[in-house]
């Protein structure tokens, strides 16, 4: 005999214990969002506050950028720049490294800084406004030197930003890697070197082609740059001369990075492969040819 199926009914008061389970998950969750938020929100204001607290000091100082402390800390940690040397400053604009330059070169120092914009006067600096790539303002720099060596070079240069951070980056190395080509011959032997960099591809690889001009390569985030993750200086002490590889550093460093991102499989021209393939070229009913 056919007995029908025992449909369990499920007494209404049994889904409550999973009802209040998925109000509690839901709770929860909506709880952990926001502290997350609140999270966010509080590091972002820390930021904006030490910038913010940066600047004040800056104005209370008469610095006319708060960039001004990360030469300052550089400084401080490294002992670079020393009373009487020669130094040149790359990206100078508008002019808060260059104030600290000539604090510490003192009366028997000099200056020189250049910036694509036109710097308002520091005293005891002498500022130039051009391209450090372009042979003409290379020349008015080696002419303001007057024949003289540096001691040491600073460079906070930074090129223009598109937005496009990989574009961005990659440009902003490649100019680093020229600022070196042309300024390392115009440093003393034991000369220092300091120089921003963005974080991303590319560094090490520059890293390691800056290395053998010195005997001592470090990074170093200064406490008035630490809230721009993607800033590092690049500090270099104690010019090597004699050591300089034959290839420039911007030669040894696009080699390495091209060698990273596969670019040396590339063939430039490759020569054309003799193929017995042919193409067959069937008739469509209306008589034309199809491809
Ligand atoms: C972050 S700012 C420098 C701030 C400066 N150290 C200070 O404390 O006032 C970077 C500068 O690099 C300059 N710059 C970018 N490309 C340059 C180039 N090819 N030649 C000279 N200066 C350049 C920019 O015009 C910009 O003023």
């Amino acid at each position: 005999m056919h007995t029908p199926p025992v449909v369990a009914a499920t007494p209404p008061n049994a889904l409550i214990p999973c009802f209040v389970l998925v109000l509690r998950k839901g709770l929860m969750r909506a709880r952990l969002e926001r502290r997350l938020e609140d999270f966010l929100m509080a590091d972002h204001w820390v930021e904006n506050h030490k910038r913010d607290s940066w600047r004040k000091q800056a104005k209370a100082s008469g610095y006319r950028a708060r960039s001004a402390f990360k030469l300052k800390q550089i400084q401080q940690r490294f002992n670079l720049v020393r009373e009487g040397d020669f130094v040149l400053d790359v990206g100078c604009h508008p002019g808060g490294w260059a104030q600290v330059a000539v604090e510490l070169v003192g009366q028997d120092g000099k200056v020189v800084g250049v910036d694509l914009q036109p710097c308002a006067p520091v005293e005891g600096a002498i500022l130039l406004t051009g391209d450090i790539t372009d042979p003409l303002t290379q020349e008015r720099i080696l002419e303001e030197l007057g024949g003289d060596p540096l001691n040491v070079i600073v460079s906070d240069i930074s090129p223009h930003i598109t937005g496009k951070w990989d574009m961005d980056q990659s440009v902003a190395m490649t100019l680093v890697a020229d600022v070196f080509d042309f300024a390392l011959p115009l440093l003393k032997k034991g000369g220092g070197f300091t120089t921003k960099l963005f974080q991303g591809i590319g560094v090490e690889e520059l890293i390691a082609a800056v290395r053998p001009h010195f005997s001592s390569v470090r990074r170093y985030s200064p406490d008035a740059s630490r809230n721009s993750s993607s800033e590092v200086y690049l500090v270099c002490r104690h010019h090597t001369p004699w050591k300089a590889p034959k290839l420039s550093v911007r030669e040894r460093y696009e080699t390495a990075v091209n060698k990273l991102v596969g670019g040396e499989e590339i063939e430039e021209d490759p020569e054309p492969v003799a193929s017995s393939f042919r193409v067959r070229r069937k008739k469509t009913d209306d008589g034309l040819e199809e491809h």
